[in-house]
């Protein structure tokens, strides 16, 4: 039966002819009681889209299904809140879960975020850590935890909090989440890293601690021809606001390719930070042009160093080889050249070897032999 239904008309177009049928029996019907005009109209517009449906040649799935394919845009239009109300779990999801964002939001509007003794989450899972009691608990001094930054050849070392502000540059982020991070670096005594886009107004006017970093760019320190500006660094980095310098080698979300923001984005007060013309393409170049290799890494660090009057110099890196970090290692051997700090990019995401669980835990094991 289906079979001959099928040869008849093609399944695909059932829901059409559906409609068609539909309207003409509703049209038929309604001389009896005009109420069946209201359904034959609805048919009949379904009619009309699924002819429209079958003559456009733009989407393959409307014209195999006409009428029916809307289906799938509906549903694809309201997948978000399908998955979020109904199917995702508290504690799911990257980068924050439901659980996460909820207290984020109950803390913003001031109301009621506490949560009742007892845990969520799956304590006999495993890897999951904890804390153990012990029963001959030590004193601790300071609960700030802060950490001294910056070597015998820093004048200026700073003590940093273990909790800081990752880099994300403004022009990534708007002027109020740059206003809000910053102001949240001076509450709470920790340090706001600029990202690669410099520092802006905004990154200055609350006056929090800053990780100035410098990319391949040199935002805030280049010179006309994109190269790096020793007087222009001195400058900016001479800032008591400035704590530490930190230069971007490679980032996990660009790999190998730099950046372009176009110049429909580089507003005035990009420009001013950045130091680059309005409305042009502001391009980070995939490499540095102040070195080329390990060692001259490692003097950069030191002319930087004394540049910025002894502050410390950082350099962040995704480990995408391995071997281009063992490298830089041997570069430390060979010079004695070490940088102040060192910054790991998406501990989770890059691609490494398999054997490399972690690339902080290599980075860190490795720097410490
Ligand atoms: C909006 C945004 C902008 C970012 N901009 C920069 C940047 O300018 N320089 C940089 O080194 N990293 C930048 N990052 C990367 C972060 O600093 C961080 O290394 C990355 O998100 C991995 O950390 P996570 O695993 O805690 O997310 C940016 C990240 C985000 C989300």
């Amino acid at each position: 039966m289906m079979n001959a239904l099928d040869s008849l008309v093609p399944q695909r177009y059932w829901a059409w002819a559906s409609c068609v049928l539909l309207a003409v029996l509703c049209l038929a019907l309604s001389p009896l009681t005009p109420v069946w005009f209201w359904p034959a109209t609805l048919f009949a517009l379904l009619s009309l889209v699924g002819l429209l449906d079958y003559t456009q040649d733009r989407q393959a799935i409307r014209r195999n299904y006409p009428v029916i394919a809307h289906f799938r845009f509906f549903f694809e239009f309201i997948r978000p809140e399908i998955r979020q109300y109904f199917i995702e779990a508290d504690r799911e999801e990257l980068p924050f879960s439901r659980a996460q964002r909820s207290i984020v939001y109950q803390r913003a509007k001031g109301s009621a975020d506490k949560r009742p003794f007892g845990t969520q989450l799956n304590v006999y899972e495993s890897q999951y850590e904890w804390m153990n009691h012990s029963i001959a608990p030590s004193d601790i001094k300071s609960h700030d935890f802060r950490i001294s930054i910056g070597g015998p050849d820093c004048p200026k070392p700073y003590s940093a909090s273990v909790f800081n502000i990752s880099a994300m540059s403004f022009g990534a982020l708007s002027a109020n989440a740059i206003l809000a991070l910053n102001e949240g670096a001076k509450r709470g005594n920790f340090c706001h890293d600029t990202g690669e886009g410099s520092i802006s107004r905004y990154h200055r006017e609350r006056g929090g601690d800053l990780t100035w970093e410098i990319g391949s760019g040199y935002f805030g320190c280049r010179n006309p021809q994109g190269g790096f500006d020793e007087n222009k660094f001195s400058e900016n980095a001479a800032s008591d606001q400035v704590k530490m310098i930190e230069i971007k080698l490679s980032q996990g979300a660009k790999p190998g390719h730099g950046g372009v923001l176009p110049g429909a984005k580089v507003t005035p007060e990009i420009a001013e930070a950045r130091g680059v013309p309005v409305g042009v393409d502001c391009v980070s170049p995939a490499k540095h042009s102040a070195f080329s290799t390990p060692l001259g890494l490692l003097q950069f660090v030191v002319k930087l160093r004394e540049l910025s009057g002894g502050k410390p110099v950082g350099i962040k890196f995704a480990v995408g080889h391995p071997w281009e970090w063992f490298g830089i290692v041997k570069a430390m051997q060979e010079t004695g050249i070490t940088p102040d700090f060192i910054v790991v990019d998406v501990a989770k995401v890059a691609p490494v070897p398999r054997r490399w669980n972690s690339p902080i835990t290599s980075v860190h094991q490795c720097a410490k032999r």
